[in-house]
C-alpha cells in the first residue's frame, strides 16, 4: 500500500497540534506505521530540502525546520500522498481551505505547520531519510475492512 512521509514543524510542535494534525489522519482511516519526535540534524535538513537549494529562502528554511522539535511519521493507506496535501492545504495559509490543516491553524508560509511528500518519489526519499527500515511497523489494524 502508498507510504507517504509527514512532519509537524517546529511551530506545530511548539503550538501543540500533534495531537490534533495525527487525529485528523487516524479518523480519515490512513495507517501509522512509524512516528518519532526528533531535532533534524542540519545536514538531514539540508538534504530534504534539497530541491529548494537555490531558492532565497532556503537558509530561512532550514534554519527554521532545525529550529526545534519536529513529529515525524510515516503513515499509509490508498491514495495517501495525494490526500494527505489535499489534507494539509495549500503551501501559503492565506490559500489553503477552510477545514485543511494549514487553512484552519496557520498565517504565514514560513511557518506553515506541516510537511507532506508531493510524490511517490519524494516519499520514498524522503522515508529514506528520516526513518531506518526496522523503525517502521507492519500491522494489522482493527478496523481496516471498515475503510477498505
Ligand atoms: P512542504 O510540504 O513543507 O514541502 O511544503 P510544500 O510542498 O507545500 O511547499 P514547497 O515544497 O514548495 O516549499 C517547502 C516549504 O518552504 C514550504 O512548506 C514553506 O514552509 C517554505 N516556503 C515556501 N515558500 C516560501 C517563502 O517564500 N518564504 C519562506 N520563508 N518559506 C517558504
Ligand atoms: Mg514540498
Amino acid at each position: 500500500m502508498e507510504k507517504t512521509y509527514l512532519m509537524v514543524k517546529p511551530d506545530g510542535v511548539q503550538r501543540g497540534l500533534i495531537g490534533e494534525i495525527t487525529a485528523r489522519f487516524e479518523k480519515k482511516g490512513f495507517r501509522l506505521v512509524g512516528a518519532k519526535l526528533m531535532h533534524v540534524p542540519r545536514e538531514t535538513a539540508e538534504q530534504h530540502y534539497g530541491e529548494h537549494k537555490e531558492r532565497p529562502f532556503f537558509g530561512e528554511l532550514v534554519d527554521f525546520i532545525t529550529s526545534g522539535p519536529v513529529f515525524a511519521m510515516v503513515w499509509e493507506g490508498e491514495n495517501v500522498i495525494a490526500t494527505a496535501r489535499q489534507m494539509m492545504g495549500a503551501t501559503n495559509p492565506k490559500d489553503a481551505a477552510p477545514a485543511t490543516i494549514r487553512g484552519d491553524y496557520a498565517v504565514s508560509v514560513g511557518k506553515n505547520i506541516i510537511h507532506g511528500s508531493d510524490s511517490p518519489e519524494s516519499a520514498a526519499r524522503e522515508i529514506g531519510i528520516f526513518f531506518k527500515e526496522e523503525e517502521l511497523t507492519d500491522y494489522q489494524k482493527s478496523g481496516s475492512e471498515w475503510v477498505y
